[in-house]
């Protein structure tokens, strides 16, 4: 963040840091802002884009495992941005690529640029990353967003959506962050310091009748921000559907068109320090991801949206006190 901020002041400082280095994005999965933020991030680090934005255009039709694809483009780039559907592909290909990987969303997981650049918005709207309430409104189950950002918490979802416990309970009690669940977002309006909207995420329901039910659960208007704090800002990782009607824009503090263009600022941090830890110049502390790991051939994660369900991956575990979760996906392991 700090460094994000240091590009925003002084760009030119930049603009060649990365001359030379080529960025690969894979990208599995439909994204526009994600992919594009890291193109423009890494031109205007003065360096260059390689990459695909559709696995049918790749060799993955072709039955490729990630692994493969990752050590054959480290040969022809110096860094990965990587977005698929299977949660923990990211992961797998740090293993193999030999180069750093950046995971630019993976299924219903996580996605935590998405979370540097929400947490640089916040800062630069409100100036501080601490003591605020943030209202996380919509689909809490399958926004990966949202599993990367929850540090005060106020949980707005129907039933069907509700943010999955791990993430309530494991992150939220472990960190002694406070979180209160309620079913709509008139009842806690006033008390929000930021309302993160997020869309329903038709893509990953297995039932459409259950889809039917739960899209137009909420939808923010002006009438709604009514009883909101003159500086609340409003966040949204976009795309959206019909959650936050055309109207809220022109409110100052709908924040979420300005919080793309922080996504390339963190973005452009991101690559430069990856780009500099793999030439052994450490700019920040390297966090040891290895820590807890255990590979554990007797045991297999249960989530089927996991990487290790299709691919032939080492059966990989983390250990935290007492549970067991899946390296890749963080599925729960009995
Ligand atoms: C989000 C995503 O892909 O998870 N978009 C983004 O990257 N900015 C949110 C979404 O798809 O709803």
């Amino acid at each position: 963040i700090d460094l994000a901020l240091d590009i925003i002041a002084h760009r030119e400082k930049y603009s060649e840091a990365c001359k030379g280095r080529k960025l690969a994005t894979l990208f599995y999965e439909p994204s526009t802002r994600t992919r594009l933020s890291f193109t423009s991030a890494m031109m205007e680090l003065g360096g260059n884009v390689i990459g695909f934005s559709d696995a049918a255009s790749s060799s993955v039709s072709k039955g490729e495992t990630v692994a493969d694809t990752v050590r054959v483009i480290a040969c022809f780039a110096d860094i990965i941005a990587m977005r698929h559907f299977k949660e923990g592909a990211p992961l797998v290909a740090s293993q193999y690529a030999g180069i750093p990987v950046i995971n630019a969303g993976d299924g219903s997981h996580a996605h935590p640029t998405q979370t540097l650049t929400d947490l640089l918005t916040i800062k630069r709207e409100l100036g501080r990353l601490d003591d605020l309430t943030i209202g996380f409104c919509g689909d809490l189950k399958f926004g990966r967003t949202v599993h990367s950002l929850t540090k005060a918490v106020i949980l707005i979802a129907p039933e069907e959506l509700r943010l999955p416990d791990y993430i309530r309970h494991e992150v939220c009690d472990k960190y002694g962050v406070p979180t209160v669940e309620v079913r709509t977002m008139e009842e806690v309006m006033p008390e929000l310091d930021i309302l993160y909207m997020t869309r329903v995420q038709k893509e990953r329901f297995l039932d459409e009748e259950e889809f039917n039910r739960v899209k137009d659960s909420f939808v923010l208007d002006p009438s709604k921000l009514r009883t909101a704090k003159s500086d609340m800002i409003v966040l949204h990782p976009l795309p959206r559907v019909n959650e936050i009607t055309r109207a809220v824009d022109n409110d100052p503090r709908a924040a979420y068109f300005r919080q793309v263009e922080n996504g390339k600022f963190v973005r452009m941090a991101l690559i430069y320090t990856l780009l500099k830890w793999a030439e052994g110049e450490k700019l920040a502390a390297v966090p040891d991801l290895a820590e807890g790991m255990f590979i554990d051939r007797s045991m297999k994660c249960p989530n089927s949206r996991c990487i290790s369900a299709t691919e032939d991956v080492d059966p990989l575990f983390v250990k935290a006190g007492d549970t067991c979760r899946c390296a890749y996906c963080e599925a729960k392991i009995r």
